[in-house]
């Protein structure tokens, strides 16, 4: 019960997951504000670019379709009904988590944090608020289908422990530069 919770809350967000780390690989040139400020600081920094979103958006596109081609013999081992993607709900969990993030990164210059400083509870939620958000809005049928009650307890449960791990080994790989 509580495993088939996890394997389809975990298996729902892998779209969403992958976006923000391919990020940090692909990202680099112009950012997202143009290197514009709006009341003395930054309105994204230089941490929010055309090409991290643009790359990181279409590689968790990608997977949902990639997970769609597997998802029968998955479930059939895990012995759990996974859910299969529509294309809108492939958009907004991707798309929505790379606006998750840079909508964190708007609220962190606001409050005086340069590129890169940590914001504890946002750093680990800012994305499943925004992939959520923007799914339940794109793809409302699939969504309340997939994304039941329990599965979002799990989901917000289990990504911050997801999402600390994975920085951790970014950093300790040396592709990440801090371990948030
Ligand atoms: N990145 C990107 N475009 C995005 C998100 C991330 O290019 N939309 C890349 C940037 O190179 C960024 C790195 O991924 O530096 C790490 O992402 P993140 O930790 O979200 O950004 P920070 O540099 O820490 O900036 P911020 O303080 O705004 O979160
Ligand atoms: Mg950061």
């Amino acid at each position: 019960m509580v495993g088939s919770l996890i394997a389809t809350a975990f298996w729902a967000m892998l779209p969403a997951y992958v976006p923000n780390n391919v990020a940090v690989l692909a990202g680099g040139g112009r950012p997202i504000d143009g290197g514009r400020e709006w009341r003395g600081a930054r309105v994204l920094g230089n941490g929010k670019t055309w090409r991290g979103t643009a790359v990181g958006t279409a590689a968790g596109v990608g997977l949902a379709l990639l997970l769609n081609g597997i998802v029968d013999p998955i479930s059939a081992t895990v012995g759990v009904d996974l859910p299969t993607f529509d294309l809108r709900a492939a958009v907004g969990l991707a798309f929505g988590a790379m606006c998750g993030d840079i909508g964190a990164s708007f609220l962190k210059r606001r409050s005086g944090r340069e590129r890169g400083a940590a914001f504890p509870g946002l750093d680990q939620l800012d994305f499943v608020i925004g992939a959520l958000f923007l799914t339940f809005l794109v793809a409302p049928g699939w969504a309340t289908g997939v994304f039941t009650r329990p599965v979002l307890v799990v989901v917000v449960v289990i990504t911050p422990v997801l999402h600390v791990a994975t920085n951790v080994v970014a950093y300790a790989l040396g592709v990440k530069n801090e371990p948030w």
